[in-house]
């Protein structure tokens, strides 16, 4: 299934480029508005789609003469990499990336790829929230063709695993996790014992299934909304990450809108971040359920202290290189100050 996505996903982002290529961007003689093309990996239940539905309806609500929003969801349009390439080079308009994979793109984005960078959600939406932390890491990779226009939740990341249960560290040795496609991630994972194998999200299901790795690591969605939880049957809340995902805009395309319409998408990028919010609390809330209640997912609640303590030389080994990002990091240690963790 996936193979035949893929497949779709190739001739698609070929179509679209021959398009873009022939000066092709309106959906018929008749039709002269022009498409915004916005591409995802999530599925039509997620809440990042039902917020990129939101944004579709906001924007034709108000400039509906001239745009037509179109949202591919489930790597229609290619892989998140494969995606924020074709954003890129303005074959699509926007699409939605993990912060892992932009680390690649500009190295400030590191900074919020840290495991254990957030004491608390409530610290990790303070700090997305601060545009003093977010303006300088989502501006820096404009240089590079896009612009970040807003962030998602996207939970935290816990490790599941297809048998072995994980309690502590040292029982992820010998197993190959799957890891997002970032040296953070592979660094992380190293620290913490496993053995690292990176891989975009649409190959995950088919690398468990076919026992190529022993586990992942994700927010509870991916056990319901991706079916990990149907081969993965412990999941364990080691909460080494709270990683956003970001909607990134083709900047060319950014640019050439007026004033005018520049803040029409302004308000519905807002609009994104809102929806989105939302909807993932009760989502995830729903798929922690399904996962226990239907698919049998044992959930664990390991002492998180020994993992931290794993991967806190990434921290100061991530300030000595990019010494610039200091001044951010200690605004976010401020809001872990002020929303410390509660676990006990
Ligand atoms: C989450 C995240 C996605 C990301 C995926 C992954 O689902 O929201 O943006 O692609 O994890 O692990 O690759």
């Amino acid at each position: 299934m996936k193979k035949r996505f893929r497949a779709a996903a190739l001739a698609l982002s070929a179509t679209l480029m021959l398009g873009a290529l022939a000066g092709c961007g309106s959906s018929s003689a008749a039709d002269q508005r022009e498409i915004i093309r916005i591409g995802h990996n999530q599925s039509t239940n997620h809440p990042t789609h039902l917020a990129l539905v939101a944004f579709e309806e906001f924007i034709e609500s108000k400039l509906g003469d001239k745009y037509d929003v179109e949202v591919f969801p489930s790597e229609l349009l290619g892989s998140q990499n494969e995606m924020v390439q074709l954003t890129q080079t303005g074959a699509i308009n926007f699409c939605v990336a993990s912060n892992s994979l932009l680390e690649t793109f500009s190295d400030n984005y590191t900074l919020f790829n840290l495991p254990y960078l957030f004491a608390s959600s409530e610290a990790y939406h303070a700090s997305m929230d601060d545009e003093s932390i977010t303006g300088p890491i989502f501006e820096s990779t404009k240089q590079a063709g896009f612009e970040a226009v807003t962030w998602l939740d996207a939970g935290t990341r816990n490790f599941y695993t297809v048998d072995k249960p994980i309690e502590t560290p040292a029982d992820l040795k010998g197993l190959k996790i799957r890891v997002q496609q970032s040296p953070t991630n592979v660094q992380m994972m190293s620290l913490l014992g496993g053995s690292a194998t990176p891989m975009g999200f649409g190959d995950v299901y088919t690398a468990l299934q076919s026992k190529i790795i022993d586990g992942a690591e994700n927010n509870e969605m991916a056990l319901t909304d991706n079916g990990h939880g149907d081969v993965c049957k412990y999941y364990s809340y080691d909460m080494h990450q709270m990683i956003p995902d970001i909607l990134i805009g083709n900047i060319a395309f950014l640019d050439g809108l007026s004033e005018e319409e520049r803040a029409v998408f302004d308000e519905g990028f807002e609009l994104v971040n809102q929806v989105q919010r939302e909807e993932w609390v009760t989502a995830v809330e729903n798929a922690k359920d399904r996962a226990e209640n239907e698919q049998g997912v044992h959930f664990l609640y390991p002492d998180t202290a020994p993992f931290q303590e794993a991967c806190a030389p990434m921290h100061d080994a991530m300030l000595e290189q990019y010494p610039d990002l200091k001044p951010i990091y200690d605004a976010i240690q401020a809001y872990n100050k002020q929303y410390p963790s509660t676990e006990s």
